[in-house]
């Protein structure tokens, strides 16, 4: 459904009537992520903490340009940075800086990372695995890296990268004589939720001296809980990391977080001297640590859903997704369905006895007929074959649900 309302302002403007009815037309058309079965992508239902600081955000228009623009916010964002650092056991060097999403962060990451490595020749490279995020292969782009610029390792069978491989890798492009600008470790594929090995990575580039990027975009919030945190044992050893709030804990969009081991890359990637601010007090301005000028306060959303499901809320919020995708990888039949092996809250699948090709119409008809039924999986082509995949991050599925969801899966295949 994509109802319209009338898109150019009438001529003396609407009155509160005519606004609710333009704006309920949109919201016909919007995409549901309270529905139960809404499953297809790391779009969870928001909190309303979150939702009420967006609103609260929108009336106080606060700038996180500038610390004149948002002198209490600025201070909210750079303590709530450095929360995020303590938690995950950066030093008290560390800090970060919010952006408008994980692509954002991922490129500045980049960026920030070639700086502090003087790597500014056009033939440098960023090694990642091939199952890593499409964002890294605009962030090369847009840095103006060569066409190869962006070199993806194979995985293993679980989905990971092998830190033997990139230490083989890192020598060969020495041996060419081509700069590294980074290695990208993935806490949690896209596609199947894999953790690439941290610790080992963060061995090969330390005796390397290569610069360490964690995009923990999907998997890094599983370091705010004590059960969960040996997930990503190692992400305290990354010279920056990618964390999106927004994939999983109900922040509304958009929210990231670039984090930094030595906060200090931030402003000598960054700064400008932003001649029309007055001079921070003891802050930096947020416009001088990262990409985006003009930016709203998106610390408020995060923070306030953060104090809304409290240290319990956290935990219960990442337990409960891992144990969704538990039950329902448990409904499958396994001589049906072949679940991808993967570490976190994502389940990707195929029928265990098809074709590439039989498996391109069958994903393509049963995602039609799931939606038919109240369920959205997405279906992202994967090694050269299409999958069915479910994200179970919404609290709404009931294990009903995830049993509903598995017979008529099995039913697409007799
Ligand atoms: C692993 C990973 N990194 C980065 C991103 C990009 O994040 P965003 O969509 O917030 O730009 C995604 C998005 O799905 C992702 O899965």
């Amino acid at each position: 459904m994509r109802p319209l309302p009338e898109v150019a302002p009438t001529r003396h403007g609407r009155d509160v009537a005519g606004l609710l009815q333009d704006l309920q037309r949109v919201m016909d058309g919007a995409y549901q992520p309270s529905h139960p079965g809404a499953l297809a992508h790391l779009d969870p239902p928001p909190l309303t903490a979150s939702i009420a600081a967006e609103l609260v955000c929108a009336g106080l228009n606060n700038n996180l340009l500038a610390e004149e623009l948002s002198p209490g916010l600025t201070g909210l964002e750079h303590e709530l940075c450095r929360w995020f650092c303590h938690r995950i056991g950066l030093p008290s060097t560390s800090g970060g800086v919010l952006a408008s999403g994980g692509t954002l962060s991922n490129l500045m990451a980049l960026v920030t990372a070639r700086m502090a490595a003087g790597a500014a020749a056009s033939n440098a490279v960023v090694l990642c695995s091939e199952d890593a995020h499409v964002s890294l292969a605009k962030a090369v782009r847009v840095m103006g890296l060569a066409g190869d610029g962006l070199q993806e390792l194979p995985v293993d069978a679980e989905g990971r990268l092998c830190a033997e491989a990139v230490e083989r890798r890192l020598t060969a492009l020495r041996d060419q004589g081509r700069p590294c600008v980074a290695v990208v470790a993935t806490a949690g594929t896209t596609v199947r939720g894999a953790i690439d090995p941290l610790i080992a990575l963060a061995d090969v580039c330390e005796k390397a001296g290569v610069w360490l990027h964690v995009d923990a975009a999907i998997g890094g919030v599983f370091a705010l809980s004590n059960a969960h945190v040996p997930l990503v044992s190692g992400l305290e050893r990354a010279d920056s990391i990618t964390l999106n709030p927004q994939k999983l804990l109900g922040i509304t969009k958009a929210s990231s977080l670039l984090l930094l081991q030595q906060r200090d890359h931030l402003r000598r990637a960054f700064s400008t001297g932003l001649p029309y601010m007055q001079p921070p007090t003891d802050l930096d301005h947020g416009g001088e640590m990262g990409l985006q000028g003009t930016r709203p306060a998106e610390v408020l959303k995060l923070w306030l859903g953060l104090r809304q499901l409290g240290e319990e809320g956290i935990e219960a919020v990442l337990a409960s997704a891992l144990h969704r995708r538990a039950l329902f990888a448990a409904a499958l039949d396994p001589h049906l369905m072949q679940v991808l092996p993967g570490d976190l809250h994502v389940l990707a699948m195929h029928p265990t006895q098809m074709s590439a090709a039989e498996t391109e119409r069958w994903s393509e008809s049963t995602r039609q007929s799931l939606l038919a039924s109240g369920f959205m999986l997405s279906r992202p082509r994967y090694r050269q074959r299409f999958c069915l995949k479910a994200v179970f991050g919404n609290p709404h599925t009931t294990e009903s649900h995830l049993n509903a969801l598995a017979q008529l899966l099995h039913d697409s295949l007799r």
